[in-house]
């Protein structure tokens, strides 16, 4: 394992696509405190197009606050966020969500009774001009519902079912499909995985995979390194708070992260501790 890398300030702008110097995102030594707690202590991090950074941690890390403060749910107390190498103040998600910054949170904000190209579209049919539902809309939203899954990959029988009958799987794959129709070219994922069984769970790191390629940034939260490793490109581990380092994969295997992000003494001693008496001791 080398050093975490260096967070510096870049010195050439560019468009933000891939490759190029200025990234999506970017936090400098961002915090933020509640009352007397303090969520988030000098965390610095960089989302880049066609790449997935990982923000890695336990519960209470600060995970959330950090995302919130991407997504324009909180403005930091401290530090800086710039977005296109420019600083940030969003009011609200809405005004990220004008730039191309796009949350899919845990609980998905979907209405399980409702058809999956109803949910597809949910919020959306004011801003995108469509007025009341007529019958036009409703044949060309099934369309565009069935044509966008099928782009990514995703294989729902029927758009018509109700959100509530796909498995968590399918529902966090239809939220990405949704956010990369609507333009996102960031997309934040808040623990996708966490609920999900191991098929499921890899169901949804490919399509996490395909937005990537499609060239957007992606920040994916989890407690779980074994989901964080093979799609992340950049690792941010927190923890209480503050930040044990962002590493690049080269510098770093998976042994290494899972040890970091749990605390690598404290796991060694509750093997220890669970491991049988030596019989021959
Ligand atoms: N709105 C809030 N009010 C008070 N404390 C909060 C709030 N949000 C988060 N915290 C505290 O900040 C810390 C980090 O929380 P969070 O960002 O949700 O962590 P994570 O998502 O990694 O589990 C925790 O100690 C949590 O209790
Ligand atoms: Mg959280």
């Amino acid at each position: 394992m080398t050093g975490p890398e260096e967070i510096r300030p870049d010195a050439v702008p560019g468009t933000g696509g891939p490759g190029t110097a200025v990234p999506l995102l970017e936090v400098r030594r961002a915090g933020k405190t509640f009352g007397g707690v303090i969520a988030l202590r000098d965390v610095s991090t960089r989302v880049r197009a066609g790449e997935v950074t990982c923000v890695l941690g336990d519960n209470g890390a600060g995970k959330s606050t950090l995302i919130k403060i991407l997504s324009g749910v909180y403005v930091p107390d401290s530090g800086e966020y710039l977005v296109d190498g420019a600083p940030a103040a969003f009011g609200s998600p809405r005004d990220a969500l004008d730039r191309g910054i796009a949350t899919v949170y845990q609980d998905l904000a979907m209405i399980p009774l409702m058809s999956v190209w109803r949910n597809f579209f949910l919020g959306s049919e004011l801003s995108r001009g469509w007025g009341p539902l007529r019958r036009f809309d409703v044949v060309r939203a099934r369309r565009v519902v069935r044509e966008e899954l099928r782009s990514m990959g995703i294989d729902i029988r029927d758009v018509d079912q109700p959100v509530g009958t796909l498995s968590g799987g399918e529902r966090q794959s239809v939220a990405i499909a949704r956010a990369v129709y609507f333009g996102a070219r960031v997309l934040i994922l808040d623990e996708p995985t966490s609920a999900l069984g191991v098929k499921q769970a890899g169901v949804v790191l490919r399509y996490i995979a395909q937005a990537r390629d499609r060239g957007l940034g992606v920040v994916f939260i989890t407690h779980n390194p074994q989901h964080a490793y093979p799609i992340g490109d950049r690792f941010l581990v927190l923890n209480r708070g503050t930040s044990l380092g962002e590493y690049g994969k080269g510098d770093i295997t998976r042994d290494e992260l899972t040890s970091l992000m749990a605390g690598g003494a404290e796991l060694e001693q509750l093997a220890h501790e669970l491991g049988r008496p030596d019989p021959a001791g």
